[in-house]
């Protein structure tokens, strides 16, 4: 018998931010909603506002109101920001100041983005299939340092014109935390970690390479090996399979993961978790793709992943977060696609319709 005692309400704050993302992310609080109908875990939803919504009726990118509710959350789900409509703001007034803004204040210093190939879709990808079958590989990507934070920046007028300046700066502190993260999730996957740097020009990759061949010592089950970023993006696309775990730094994570993402055949589908000591933020790889929002025909299965991501790192609940990708694949089995994924023979539907068809198989999962 249930009782009181066993019912925990975790507190989700919803940010839909821009363009397809409050689509996409009423999809994935419907597949939540029917976890919590099916399970003893309860959920309490809390809406946000966040990116171009915000500047529109606040001014202000991330407004503190929304970094409050965010800061008192069990897990934050994102939509997407970013609209073409401030794409001339001066850098602090565009919709991606709040992603780096809440990155950044809810110490988000760990990215998890998983790259696993749906068998379903392997001719999606521009890849031949001897390449990407069986892929499943994970980007550690660090999220609160490297080129994105350092100081000093900016653009100052010199006499030769104007400059453009970033500062890439890693300390021992911030390269160990997300070592030991790779290492930590290696462990439950494959046993290795491939270490991603410069170290051939760049003094901040010595210590990063340093920093982690220290750290790999305080796990001798997992094997380390160190790749240049530039050899990493060749071998990503030449035999992707060699690759479990991928650590590296904030800028060649960020390009890595995009890389990464498309050998599955659809940004569209790939999940991702921020995570640090005291929050966690769930969120589609992919942008806010305005140019389709509004139709009913964006990819909800991306923002769904990541709820299961929400599910298993921060709730714990790793039977649920299994349901949900199950079902995920379960649906791609059957031949329903959205139109990014589309193939011939398969059936089109709708960004709602795919939620249904997920939400429907996660509660058969749950009570089978
Ligand atoms: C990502 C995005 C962001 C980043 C942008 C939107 C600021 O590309 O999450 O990968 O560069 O980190
Ligand atoms: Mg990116």
């Amino acid at each position: 018998m249930k009782t009181s005692s066993n019912i925990k309400v975790k507190k989700i704050v919803v940010l839909p931010g821009d363009g397809i993302g409050p689509e996409v992310v009423a999809e994935a609080v419907k597949v939540l909603s029917v976890i919590a109908e099916n399970s003893d875990l309860k959920f309490s939803f809390e809406e946000g506002i966040a990116g171009g919504v915000a500047l529109e009726q606040q001014g202000i990118p991330l407004p503190e109101e929304t970094l409050k509710l965010c800061q008192q959350s069990d897990a934050v789900l994102l939509g997407a920001v970013g609209d073409p409509r401030w794409d001339n703001n001066p850098s602090h007034l565009r919709p991606e100041m709040a992603l780096l803004g809440l990155r950044e204040k809810l110490g988000l210093f760990a990215n998890l983005r998983p790259a696993k190939l749906y068998p379903s879709l392997i001719d999606a990808s521009t890849l031949k299939k001897e390449v990407i079958e069986g892929i499943d590989l994970l980007v550690v990507r660090e999220l609160t340092g490297g080129i994105y934070f350092s100081q000093p920046k900016g653009i100052k007028k010199t006499p030769n014109g104007e400059c453009g300046f970033n500062t890439l700066s890693y300390n021992t502190f911030e390269i160990e935390r997300i070592a030991k993260v790779a290492f930590q999730l290696a462990l439950k996957r494959r046993r290795k970690v491939t270490s991603v740097d410069k170290a051939n020009v760049l003094e901040s990759s010595q210590l990063w390479r340093k920093v982690v061949t220290q750290v790999a010592k305080e796990y001798p089950t997992v094997e380390l090996n160190h790749l240049y970023v530039d050899n990493c993006a060749m071998q990503l696309v030449r035999n992707p399979k060699q690759f479990d775990v991928i650590l590296t730094g904030n800028l060649f994570g960020d390009i890595l993961s995009d890389e990464a993402a498309m050998l599955t055949g659809s940004i569209g589908m790939l999940p991702s978790a921020s995570l640090g000591e005291k929050h966690a933020m769930y969120e589609p790889v992919h942008g806010s793709a305005p140019d389709i929002a509004g139709l009913g025909v964006a990819n909800p299965l991306a923002t769904i992943a990541s709820v299961a991501m929400m599910l298993r790192y921060s709730f714990e609940q790793v039977k649920q977060a299994e349901a949900i990708e199950n079902s995920i694949a379960s649906v791609l089995e059957q031949g329903y696609r959205t139109k990014d994924i589309m193939q011939e023979g398969c059936h089109l539907v709708s960004t709602q319709t795919m939620g249904n068809l997920v939400a429907e198989q996660v509660k058969q999962h749950l009570n089978t």
